[in-house]
């Protein structure tokens, strides 16, 4: 047997410190929690690095029930950024992450650019978290968000304000709801952000005929899974067009062939989200079929692979 192939990925090159990866497989954001229950059952310490719940200043409830959907190829949810809240996470989590190999990033959402700035203050100097994804993309909450990823001046307005609030290698999490994803994506990279992962979940809803009501008590959601896996992989091709920071591709992977798909598209590195609901040990198959693509195909490297799409289409 031949040496393993070198899957190291280098995902904030503009950063100072970086933030090397031995994988370029993350677990998404709000599919395994804190990790720490999740870690029970899937060997998260193997990835290249996981991604936590969506981070408010205070704790919050999130929407009501029902918030979870099946739909055809996918899946709705509202769940309206339910979580402990920055100061638990620091207290409680924090500490146990700092004891991990995998590295940890928070995600961090807000109503308002001060709202995200106090989070990201919060975090600076926390040992056991290696960065902050910004979550300007969440389309089930009423304020906040989405609006904030909609316009690339408002986009590039809270990355500029949590860059200067943070040392930490700053990701931003874009929407495909963005009537231009790609010049919110240039703007953010010139507001100074490392990275850009693309793309949260797609504004959808389903409806109860017998009741003729919408079926999700917030009535809007976002639509992950595999219904939504071209429009990330294109939104990806396209977007490496045009910007030089790495870029995260999320939507729809299940197995080792899709996240090659969206390493050949350009993306540095991928995340899983709701394939890691149904099937926690999911990540781990991936990255061996991954691995055992580059054997089988003569690659050294993962970074060979990258954006090696033919651009001429
Ligand atoms: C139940 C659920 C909760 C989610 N919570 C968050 C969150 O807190 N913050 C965030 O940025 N994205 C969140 N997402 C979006 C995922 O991280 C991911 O971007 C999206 O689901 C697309 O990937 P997928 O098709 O592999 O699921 C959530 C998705 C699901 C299904």
């Amino acid at each position: 047997m031949g040496e393993r192939p070198d899957l190291r990925v280098q995902l904030a090159p503009r950063h100072g410190r970086g933030l090397i990866l031995s994988n370029p497989i993350m677990i998404a954001s709000g599919i395994a929690g804190y990790g720490i229950e999740y870690g029970e059952v899937a060997d998260i310490q193997s990835l290249g690095a996981v991604v936590c719940k969506g981070t408010t200043l205070m704790p919050r409830e999130g929407n009501p029930q029902p918030r979870l959907l099946e739909t055809a190829s996918g899946l709705l949810n509202s769940i309206g950024l339910e979580n402990i809240g920055v100061e638990a996470l620091v207290r409680d989590k924090a500490p146990t992450w700092a004891t991990w190999r995998v590295p940890v990033i928070v995600n961090v959402a807000g109503e308002t650019v001060e709202g995200y700035v106090a989070v990201a203050s919060k975090l600076e100097g926390v040992p056991g978290i290696s960065g902050i994804e910004l979550n300007i993309s969440c389309p089930n909450v009423s304020a906040g968000g989405i609006e904030f990823c909609m316009r690339p001046e408002l986009a590039a307005r809270v990355t500029a304000a949590v860059r200067s609030a943070t040392t930490l290698p700053l990701i931003v999490k874009l929407s495909p709801n963005a009537p231009d994803i790609k010049e919110v994506a240039l703007a953010v990279e010139a507001a100074g952000a490392d990275a850009l992962t693309l793309i949260n979940t797609l504004k959808g809803m389903a409806i109860d005929i017998d009741e003729k009501c919408p079926s999700l008590a917030n009535a809007v959601g976002g639509l992950s899974g595999p219904a939504i896996k071209p429009l990330a992989l294109y939104t990806v091709f396209e977007t490496a067009k045009v910007t030089r920071i790495p870029l995260i591709g999320c939507g729809g992977i299940a197995c080792g062939r899709d996240a090659l798909e969206f390493i050949v598209a350009g993306a540095t590195a991928v995340q899983v989200g709701t394939a890691g609901l149904t099937s926690p040990g999911v990540c781990i198959t991936l990255l061996e079929e991954m691995e055992r693509y580059m054997r089988d195909n003569g690659v050294d490297s993962i970074t060979d692979l990258i954006g090696t799409a033919r651009r001429e289409s």
